[in-house]
């Protein structure tokens, strides 16, 4: 990143700054860009909320988010200090113009005190239920009217169905042009997926193979050791299913599924990411059970740690029907992918925290080799590592050594630590330079949230009408419930589990 060019004079107003976000991720990602010299020194950050605090405390509680939370572990007192000065703070209620007109007033003494204009990024992280508010607030007093230097980016889930982000894109681009809002998708800004699009459009190698013809089946994993921990009050309005699938595993699949673009060009991929997601079938209402898997952590063990169930967690109801695992099987038809399942899966309080896409390959068409000579044939398989342990595996057969003559699965390793030897950036800390830099590519466009949460409808719809009966069933600390497994097994196919970096099990089908 360091030949990037450095930013223009900013003001970085964040809505919701007391949130868990903020302090974990926003702030580490600003101080980081800062340290490394990524960033105008003309920075400023102003926290909007609704409880009233001072400068230096919410200062102080960001000093402690960062020094918990950032990848470089605690700051410095010279670097902080000086980056702390310009971190301001406005409390109000949303709803109310004053709120605006305070902001409008820092914001312009803020340029005034610098000499000159300044790029300014409206942070919206707050539930989706607020955004619109926040928008039209920012109209009313004017503060979005230069289209090249304001911008507003607006967090997952964006709605919380097809309806309201319909709704909420309608209430957004009446304030802002679709050019000055970025949706932000943090999976997006991982190098790791990024990498996707290399390793397929930079790779003359994949491209013969990536088809109907040589692979069997895609299976995207997003799995967590954490419980809810204190977002209870957000997940229960949440679920798996709006909080990871709609977005995360969305685009993942889509990176992984998209047609080449012409170009590097915000547009051309975009263009080609939505085009994946109006070819998934869709899947009708009564055939949901087939294809769409719900399960709910209960109490368990995760690193031989006794951990509770999420109906015992804070702010969830102890009779909570939400779901904190989800499991899909999509078809998307096209030529390239007919008949290829992609099955995804996400959950809380899996045995650990991993993130992979498994390309698995058809068998060959005729195996020349005599049965016992092959006693344990897999099927080729290209691993790729989101984190952690980030890298690409490939899975081959070999011949052992010596006679007689036997083959073995082997695996061709990846990694990026030993290829690169450079600590990896924070996802903020890519994307908040890129709405920075006024670079969208990697952001979601107004007809990608919505074509991705039409896919998810039907799902959404019958897991509303019909609640679950079994719930909780699976154990905190498991793959998922059985029902997850089923998903596969009607197709004659197994997941692929990962390998876990602190144990030796793993890697193998269940
Ligand atoms: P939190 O609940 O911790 O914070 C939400 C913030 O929004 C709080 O400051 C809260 O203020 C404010 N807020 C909520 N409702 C209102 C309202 N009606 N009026 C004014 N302010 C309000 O949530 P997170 O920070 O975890 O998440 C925020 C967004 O970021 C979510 O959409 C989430 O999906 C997304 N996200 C979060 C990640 C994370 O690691 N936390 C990662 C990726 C995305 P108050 O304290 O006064 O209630
Ligand atoms: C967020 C979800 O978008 O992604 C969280 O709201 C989840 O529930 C998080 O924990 C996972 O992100 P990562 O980068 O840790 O895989």
């Amino acid at each position: 990143m360091n030949n990037q060019k450095r930013s223009e004079p900013t003001i970085v107003v964040i809505f919701g700054a007391s949130g868990d976000l903020t302090s974990r991720k926003l702030l580490p990602a600003l101080y980081n860009l800062n340290l490394d010299k990524l960033l105008t020194d003309r920075l400023a950050v102003i926290g909007v909320d609704r409880i009233a605090k001072s400068d230096e405390e919410f200062r102080k509680l960001m000093r402690q988010g960062v020094d918990k939370f950032s990848r470089r572990g605690k700051a410095e007192d010279g670097p902080w200090d000086t980056f702390a000065q310009d971190l301001h703070t406005l409390a109000g209620d949303f709803s109310e113009d004053g709120t605006f007109r305070k902001l409008a007033d820092i914001i312009s003494s803020k340029k005034k005190e610098w000499e000159t204009d300044a790029n300014i990024m409206f942070y919206l992280a707050t539930p989706p239920s607020v955004m619109e508010t926040v928008a039209r607030g920012l109209g009313n007093v004017g503060l979005t009217a230069d289209r090249n230097r304001s911008r507003i980016v607006c967090e997952k889930p964006f709605g919380r169905d097809l309806d309201s982000a319909r709704e909420l894109n309608t209430k957004l681009t009446a304030v802002f042009n679709e050019k000055q809002i970025y949706r932000i998708d943090h999976y997006l800004g991982k190098d790791t997926v990024q990498n996707i699009l290399a390793f397929r459009f930079a790779n003359s190698l994949m491209e013969p193979l990536w088809n109907r013809r040589y692979i069997d089946c895609v299976q995207i994993t997003v799995a967590e050791e954490l419980g809810v921990e204190h977002r209870g009050g957000y997940y229960e309005k949440s679920g798996a299913l709006r909080d990871m699938l709609q977005s995360h595993l969305m685009q993942v699949l889509c990176c992984m599924a998209m047609e080449c673009p012409v170009s590097f060009n915000a547009d051309e991929i975009r263009n080609k990411k939505v085009d994946v997601l109006r070819a998934i079938r869709p899947i009708s209402e009564e055939q949901v059970h087939l294809n769409a898997v719900r399960g709910q952590y209960d109490s368990g063990q995760v690193h031989s740690k006794q951990v509770p169930a999420y109906r015992a967690e804070q702010s969830v109801s102890p009779e909570s029907n939400t779901e904190t695992f989800a499991a899909l099987r999509l078809q998307i038809d096209n030529w390239r992918w007919h008949d290829v399942p992609f099955y995804l899966r996400s959950g809380k309080r899996m045995p650990a925290r991993v993130s992979e896409i498994v390309i698995q390959f058809r068998p060959v068409p005729h195996l020349a080799f005599p049965p016992r000579t092959v006693p344990d044939i897999q099927p080729n398989r290209i691993i790729l590592r989101i984190q952690p342990d980030e890298g690409i595996e490939v899975k081959i057969q070999a011949k052992q050594p010596g006679s007689p003559m036997r083959l073995k699965s082997v695996a061709m390793d990846f990694l990026y630590e030993e290829a690169f030897r450079v600590p990896e950036p924070e996802a903020y800390e890519t994307l908040l330079l890129d709405v920075i830099l006024g670079d969208a590519t990697q952001f979601m466009r107004a007809d990608h949230v919505e074509a991705a949460w039409s896919a998810l409808m039907p799902i959404l719809t019958m897991w509303e009408n019909v609640p679950p009966t079994d719930f909780p069933n699976y154990s905190a600390g498991s793959w998922g419930p059985d029902s997850a497994v089923m998903l596969l097994a009607r197709d004659g196919r197994n997941w692929w589990v990962p390998k876990l970096q602190d144990s030796k099990q793993g890697h193998g089908q269940t």
